[in-house]
Parts: structure tokens; C-alpha cells; sequence
């Protein structure tokens, strides 16, 4: 049995056709469709996977979102990274439980809510974003996702110095200096001309010799 959906959680509306909405409950709201008005008073207390009747007569079934739902739904800014590829990124970056990450561009953050669930609460995520209104959108973004921005994380207001301009997705176990004074950079090896993704342990990982 599910723990029942709560005032103030996300749910994610199902209908007939598969299409879906993303909807924060509240007490005495009201999530209006096409299809009609649906309170949300009827949906909070119910089990997930309740399936429910607008006044129109849609019908619609209430689940928590998933990660991928979120990333599709939440509001963005800059392209965000899709579902289809943050699984690949993940594994050709060979992130793991515990590694440290620096992110470059952090868009809308898909990718960094992706990186903070992967590398976990003993890893490490900084993040640079150079327009603040995107780093805005990502800090809401994470917030709402997570419901606040986990410790791990450091998003920062500055332009990274990676070439490729665009997303770049790099582990190693020390990409800050010591003194976390320099900015950390990309290998030279690094000149995508939109994305990066930076997996060759010899360019920029060598303090690391065994992972899980
Ligand atoms: C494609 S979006 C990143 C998408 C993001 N990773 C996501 O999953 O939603 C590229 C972002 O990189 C930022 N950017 C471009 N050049 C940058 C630089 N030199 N330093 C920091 N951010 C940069 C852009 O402002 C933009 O927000």
C-alpha cells in the first residue's frame, strides 16, 4: 500500500490518451482541463495510482511523478537534457556513488538533478551556469525536485572556462584546486562545439585508481 498523496507533493495526472500534467496539490484547489475541473481535495489522502473523474467526465489516474516525468514537465529556460539521453551521459561518464562532478551549463537542471541522485550523499556536484536566469530556473528546478537544493551541490554563478560552450559533464576526484580558488577547466582535448562529455579516465582523472 502506497503512503497516501499528500497537500504540497507533485503529482503527475495520467489521462485516457496517456498524456500527462504535472500538478502540485493544494487544500481547496483546482486542476482544470479540457476535459473539466477536477478538485484536489478528492486527490489528496488517495493511494497513488487513484484513478479520478473530472466534472467533464475525464477520467484521470494519480501518480507521483517519476525523475523523467519531471525533467519533461518542469519549466526551462535553456534545452534541457532529455530522459533518452541523461541515462547514457550517466553511464559513458561512468559516474558513480561518490564521485565528485563538475558541471558546465546547468541549464534548466536535468542533468544536475541526475548527477546528484547518481553520485549520491557521499559524492560531490558543482555546477556553473554563466546567465543567472537560467541558474534561477536550475535552483528552482533542483528545489522542486529534491525540496531543497541537497548539500552535495554547489551551483555556482560563473562561466566556466570549457570550450565547448554549451554542456559538459566531467568527473574526476579533484576538479577544484585545493584551496577551491581556481576555476576549474576542461582538458585541450575537450573542443566539442555543443556538448561535451569527457570520459577518458587519462585526460582528467588520475588520482582515482579504483572505482566501485
Ligand atoms: C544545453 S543547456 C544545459 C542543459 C542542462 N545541462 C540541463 O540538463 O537542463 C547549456 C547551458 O550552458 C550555459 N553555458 C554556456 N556557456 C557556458 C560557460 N562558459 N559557463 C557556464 N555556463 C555556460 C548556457 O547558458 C546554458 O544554460
Amino acid at each position: 500500500m502506497s503512503i497516501p498523496l499528500e497537500a504540497g507533493e507533485r503529482i503527475l495526472f495520467v489521462d485516457a490518451r496517456d498524456r500527462t500534467y504535472l500538478v502540485r496539490l493544494q487544500t481547496k484547489g483546482t486542476f482544470h482541463t479540457h476535459g473539466g475541473a477536477l478538485s484536489h481535495d478528492l486527490v489528496i489522502g488517495q493511494p497513488e495510482g487513484v484513478r479520478l473523474e473530472t466534472a467533464g467526465g475525464m477520467v484521470l489516474t494519480a501518480f507521483r511523478p517519476r525523475f523523467a516525468d519531471y525533467a519533461l514537465k518542469m519549466p526551462r529556460g535553456a534545452q534541457v537534457i532529455y530522459p533518452k539521453d541523461l541515462g547514457p551521459i550517466l553511464v559513458y561518464t561512468d559516474i558513480y556513488p561518490g564521485a565528485s562532478i563538475l558541471e558546465a551549463g546547468s541549464g534548466s537542471g536535468a542533468l544536475t538533478i541526475a548527477l546528484c541522485r547518481a553520485v549520491g550523499p557521499g559524492g560531490r556536484v558543482v555546477s556553473y551556469e554563466v546567465r543567472s536566469e537560467h541558474r534561477e530556473r536550475a535552483v528552482a528546478n533542483v528545489e522542486g525536485f529534491f525540496g531543497k537544493i541537497p548539500d552535495l551541490l554547489e551551483l555556482t554563478a560563473r562561466s566556466s572556462t570549457c570550450p565547448s560552450r554549451g554542456t559538459c559533464c566531467r568527473r574526476s576526484a579533484r576538479p577544484w584546486s585545493p584551496a577551491g580558488s581556481s576555476v576549474p577547466t576542461c582538458p585541450p582535448r575537450c573542443r566539442s562545439s555543443r556538448s561535451c562529455l569527457l570520459w577518458s579516465r587519462r585526460a582528467f582523472d588520475t588520482s582515482r585508481p579504483s572505482r566501485p
